[in-house]
């Protein structure tokens, strides 16, 4: 008889959470960031790079291209990208992950040549690249796609040119940021993405000695340099996994506080949780919220930076389940991302389904059972359930929790609530 082991996550029925957190590096400025180490004739050093599957994925991306990677005693990670020829991206690398698809355009820019499978990634959507595509082709890249890998090459050097996004993708954003740094000439980018991530590496690349002007705003400007030089750069904290604590403390009608956090990157949500009843107060960078009340249950409607992000939409869900009244969320980003709303329904959530929104009954009491996670926001989702839900919740597909979010379990126990990892075996009884 052969042997499956499957992991689950096992929440227990429902605490006030209560104390301390503190958020770790951001992973969706790390992924960027690690790929621009590839821009640079030198060393880099980066500090604050979460430990999660999704950013080891990374490094282990840059490895595999004859980068040299050292993790020191104080966490940081140290690039080196001297070795590195800019051969093929292995595809079983690159299907572990969406970030991995950064490396196109540094790999372009420093060596005329990429060749990237298409990325892996969450399963939320078509998710295209060809804003990325169409990007670099104007600034003169040569590109085929066959056999599920893009093939790309320029004559020389990239030349700067005017470009102007469809959609203002974030990837994409920061893939032609990344090209431009290094081509001839200035490059403009109209309906670029504004997210804090994206602020970071700009930084980095200016530091470097890039020249990048607007980043943050809906048009940045790049004017390419010779070469860039390695630096020592801090990462910013990641605000999708604040958001999860906050919107964790109001699901739990908890008061905790939150430690490494820029308020400034959460306005959107911060606003939505008062509307809510939270009692939220912010000193620099610690957030302390309170919910003294049961919830009321707000409508939420996703947008690019800085409007409610998609990666909160599904731990807002969860928490609109259980809240006071009647609500709406609506997904505008991703057209198939309401996995976990399915889940909260076996759970006794009371949700329509309408295409791209979800509408809440309110006041539902879910009840522990088995569910299972579709992606890291979904499995964020489905955690916070299991915290307001009666019973003992049984979470699997755990690799998604583990892409996203740094020692959850043990944050969540420090708070007071009961989550327990635990491996199972099943037997699997073969059918002839
Ligand atoms: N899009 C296109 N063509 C493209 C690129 C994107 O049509 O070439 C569309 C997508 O299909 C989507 C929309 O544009 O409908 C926005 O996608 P975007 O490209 O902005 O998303 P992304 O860059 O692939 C990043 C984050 C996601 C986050 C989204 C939206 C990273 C590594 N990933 O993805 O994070 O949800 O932006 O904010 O930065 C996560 O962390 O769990 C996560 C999924």
């Amino acid at each position: 008889m052969q042997k499956n082991t499957i992991e689950q996550l096992s929440i227990q029925s429902h605490t006030k959470l209560q104390g301390n957190v503190h958020i770790s590096g951001s992973k969706n400025a790390s992924l960027p960031i690690i790929a621009a180490c590839l821009l640079a004739k030198t060393p880099s050093r980066l500090y604050n790079i979460p430990r999660l599957l999704d950013t080891t994925s990374m490094l282990e991306a840059l490895s595999s291209l004859a980068c040299n990677i050292r993790i020191h005693e104080d966490h940081s990670i140290s690039i080196d990208p001297t070795q590195c020829t800019g051969e093929a991206l292995n595809k079983n690398v690159a299907k572990k992950l969406r970030g991995s698809f950064l490396i196109l355009g540094p790999l372009l820019a420093r060596y005329q040549k990429a060749q990237i499978p298409l990325p892996g990634g969450c399963n939320i959507g078509a998710r295209p690249v060809d804003i990325h595509l169409t990007g670099l082709r104007k600034m003169g890249a040569y590109i085929e796609v066959h056999g599920g890998v893009v093939h790309a090459s320029t004559q020389g050097k990239l030349k700067g040119a005017e470009i102007t996004l469809d959609v203002a993708s974030v990837t994409g954003t920061e893939n032609l940021i990344m090209a431009a740094s290094l081509a001839e000439g200035k490059t403009i980018i109209h309906n670029a993405a504004k997210e804090p991530e994206i602020v970071n590496l700009c930084d980095f690349i200016n530091l470097m000695g890039g020249k990048i002007r607007g980043a943050g705003e809906s048009t940045i400007e790049i004017e390419g340099v010779e070469d860039l030089t390695g630096k020592t750069f801090n990462i910013i904290y990641d605000r999708l996994e604040a958001g999860t604590y906050m919107i964790a403390a109001a699901i739990t009608q908890g008061n905790i506080k939150i430690h490494n956090i820029h308020p400034e990157h959460l306005s959107a949500v911060i606003d939505k949780l008062k509307e809510t009843g939270a009692i939220i107060t912010v000193d620099k960078q610690t957030l302390s919220i309170c919910m003294p009340k049961k919830p009321k249950a707000v409508s939420i409607s996703t947008a690019i930076y800085p409007g409610f992000p998609t990666d909160l939409q599904a731990q807002w869900l969860a928490l609109n389940c259980i809240a006071d009244g009647p609500a709406c969320v609506q997904e505008n980003i991703f057209e198939h991302r309401f996995m976990h709303a399915i889940q909260f329904q076996k759970m006794g959530a009371n949700l329509t389904i309408e295409g791209n929104r979800v509408i809440s009954a309110g006041n539902d009491k879910l009840i522990g059972t088995d569910i299972i996670a579709s992606d890291i926001r979904a499995s964020a989702g489905l955690i916070l359930a299991g915290l307001a839900a009666c019973g003992t919740t049984h979470i699997s597909n755990l690799h998604h929790v583990d892409r996203g979010y740094v020692h959850l379990e043990e944050n969540f126990c420090n708070l007071g609530a009961t989550i327990k990892r635990r491996t199972h075996t099943l037997e699997v009884v073969s059918q002839e």
